[in-house]
């Protein structure tokens, strides 16, 4: 009996110091690992997305990722801390919207929700703990958290392959941070719930996440049309004159943003109409719907003393305010129920589209600290990490009860968030580095546009307008500057092409979200993803042993300054004062897209637009569906006739999709891929054919024809 106990004393002494992690495959190549106690509220649990479990049920299977007992986890004074391997030549995406690196090996990163401060130190819009390694697979920490992110820093006594000490006198390779075998993660909780996505490449653990995280939002049709936000204060029929000069300019509209003005209060909001400047919105979404124009409103979460429903919902509001307004619980049924009925009877139920949930990221300084109370029991952190992902899902539900869908703005964001349909934006304003975040936005699940608000030169403005058109919104925000597409006379033509060619894209773009929600491919992604082009980046002069100096790659081979759009599209931008740029080629022949033309092959090209493109390239057997060019995006019923554009020498297909673009009816089944293939015959000329429509599913194609860019 006594040596019993001392055995069960035993155990439990050895259990205290280093338990193991309990992992579990839940899907083919998705495991769940927990370790100590995990924390009830989680990133997953605010979002509360649902798995794509029948897809998911379908892959490959593939074989954890490294062998499981180099995965460490400990508690240390009641904090957990885990080591997850990294090896030489590994590079690690991915670590939330960051806006100026790509390859996150040697950063420290303490990801927490806040707006961008111009760093890229963890502090960002959606900081997820999801990171992505070029050895194809995928690591997400569920934690509600601040955490600490050592990507390649520390250097264990008992690391595996210890670097070699070297004297900095003597030895030229000597480096002030040596090379380290491990991603180190400090969560401040007792235990953790980590998830593991493996794949057969970089791109396919990002699938994997994306499915487990319910598959990427599907967009309306309406939202991937062109959007103006307009000037603060304007009045209902300012907003009118605005649209009704769109029309006269020809230039597309299919949804206005209103600033702050159409509240009776704003900073803190009351989410009441003014009378005095909107007398009768009803009437002004009804006469804009008859346009074929929408209505989506900026507000942020805060209640003002005026606003009627602050009393009742004052039980339900954090222990601090913010600009004297209260803050309502968005994890409390009753402040969600307040809210929604606040929603419903003044918005929604007449006809508002959606929303732009301001200042749900920071500043510390007006938000909430840390030590806030929420009624619901939450704390001041995990509400700053989760704020921006519980107001996405409240005013969705509200469009998802009346079998609608909406696509609308957010300033945070964070895992799992990924079927949410918002798109992030921020204050920031530099170009270049709106180019980066729509790069690492297809890492971490999240939306991004490279809104155009204002410019010092009409040449600065086509350029960000001609990028912020190969993104998932394309919009002007001119709440401050009230500048419109048309606002610079000496690229006024050139602008409305590109505004032109967004309505024309819009068969393929829908397509390619429809991917993003079916099968998780994201539409906007980095070159790494793209199969052929790892490593191809020109070796710069000096040490790239990554061995003995780790950090210069990390520099050097990124490449965030081009992306993939979608299956087949290549995106270059370029920036104001720029009339060259160098661009990299994935392995494979690939074409310009405006002529068709061949433009090289797993290379460095220099491309040498003149001011009135943005530089775009296609693959090889790229397949691009395009409608006629229109100001508003068609109506569910309506038919729209395709030109089917070909590049290149080789035959291709499309899986192109359809649905009404509306409800959710899709996801009861009520959506069709249509198959187009372009073959090639024995004298090797080239036709193309698209699958019959099928009975009882969507058809809004009209009359197909294909054009063969390629001469
Ligand atoms: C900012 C937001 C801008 C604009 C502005 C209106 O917080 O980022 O896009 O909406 O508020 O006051």
């Amino acid at each position: 009996m006594q040596k019993i106990l001392i055995i069960l004393l035993l155990l439990l002494c050895s259990q205290a110091k280093a338990q193991p992690i309990q992992w579990k495959e839940q899907y083919p190549g998705v495991w769940k690992g927990t370790f100590g106690q995990p924390e009830k509220y989680t990133l997953l649990s605010a979002a509360d997305s649902k798995p794509r479990a029948a897809t998911l049920e379908q892959l490959q299977s593939t074989d954890f990722p490294f062998p499981k007992m180099e995965v460490h986890a400990e508690l240390i004074d009641g904090k957990t801390y885990v080591r997850m391997p990294l090896t030489k030549n590994e590079q690690i995406y991915g670590l939330g919207l960051n806006f100026q690196t790509v390859h996150q090996r040697g950063k420290i990163l303490n990801l927490h929700v806040d707006h961008y401060g111009g760093k890229d130190n963890g502090r960002t819009h959606a900081p997820v703990p999801f990171y992505v390694s070029s050895k194809g697979y995928g690591v997400l920490v569920n934690s509600a958290q601040y955490l600490t992110y050592y990507v390649g820093t520390g250097v264990r006594k008992d690391a595996k392959e210890p670097a070699e000490p070297k004297d900095r006198n003597t030895d030229k390779s000597w480096n002030s941070r040596p090379y380290s075998d491990a991603v180190e993660i400090y969560i401040p909780a007792a235990g953790v719930e980590i998830y593991v996505f493996a794949g057969i490449n970089p791109l396919d653990a990002i699938k994997r996440y994306n499915l487990f995280c319910g598959g990427g939002t599907l967009p309306p049709r309406w939202g991937l049309g062109f959007t103006q936000r307009v000037q603060k204060l304007y009045t209902a029929q300012e907003v009118l004159n605005e649209a009704a000069q769109f029309e006269e300019h020809g230039f597309p509209l299919d949804f206005i943003g209103l600033e702050p003005g159409w509240q009776s209060r704003a900073y803190p909001c009351t989410f009441e109409w003014d009378k005095g400047r909107f007398p009768d919105p009803a009437a002004l979404i009804k006469k804009l719907a008859t346009k074929g124009i929408r209505l989506n409103l900026w507000t942020n979460p805060y209640i003002s003393p005026e606003a009627g429903i602050s009393k009742a919902i004052e039980p339900y509001t954090g222990s601090h305010t913010v600009w004297n307004g209260t803050v309502p619980d968005l994890n409390h049924p009753e402040a969600k129920k307040i809210l929604a009925k606040q929603f419903m009877d003044a918005q929604l139920n007449i006809g508002v589209s959606g929303y732009k949930m301001d200042e749900v990221d920071g500043y510390d300084y007006y938000l909430w600290p840390d030590m806030a109370k929420f009624p619901s029991g939450i704390s001041g952190i995990q509400m700053r990490q989760t704020y921006g992902v519980l107001a996405q899902k409240l005013t969705d539900s509200l469009y998802r009860n009346q079998n609608k869908r909406t696509y609308g703005l957010v300033r945070a964001s964070n895992a799992g968030a990924n079927n949410l349909p918002y798109v992030i934006y921020n204050d920031y304003y530099s170009h270049q580095d709106f180019i980066t975040a729509l790069v690492n936005s297809g890492f971490c699940g999240v939306l991004w546009t490279p809104e155009v608000r204002g410019s010092k030169t009409g040449q600065e403005w086509l350029r960000r307008f001609q990028s912020v058109v190969f993104s998932p919104m394309a919009m002007i925000n001119a709440w401050s500057s009230g500048t419109k597409p048309w606002s610079f006379p000496e690229v006024a033509d050139q602008v409305k092409y590109y505004a032109q060619l967004r309505m024309e894209l819009m068969p393929y773009l829908y397509s390619e979200f429809a991917k993003y929600h079916f099968d998780g491919t994201p539409p906007f992604r980095a070159m790494v993803l793209e199969e052929g082009f790892q490593g191809q980046a020109k070796a710069v002069a000096g040490n790239q042993d990554l061995e003995t100096n780790p950090y210069l790659e990390a520099v050097n081979r990124e490449v965030k300054d081009q992306y993939m759009c979608g299956e087949y599209i290549l995106v270059a931008p370029l920036f104001a004062g720029e009339s060259s740029r160098k661009v990299l080629l994935p392995k494979g022949n690939w074409y310009d897209f405006y002529t068709g033309k061949y433009v090289g092959n797993g290379e460095e090209i220099v491309a040498n637009p003149d001011m009135d493109r943005i530089p775009v390239y296609v693959k090889d057997g790229g397949i691009i569906p395009m409608m006629g060019s229109r100001l508003h995006t068609p109506l569910p019923n309506e038919k729209v006739d395709l030109t089917i554009r070909h590049y290149g020498e080789k035959e291709g297909n499309y899986q192109l999709y359809d649905d009404d673009g509306v409800s959710f009816d899709y996801e009861k089944g009520s959506y069709v891929w249509r198959r187009v293939l372009v073959k090639k015959d024995e004298k090797g000329s080239l036709s193309g054919e698209m699958s019959k429509p099928q009975p009882g599913k969507p058809n809004t194609f009209g009359r197909v024809q294909f054009e063969f860019m390629t001469k």
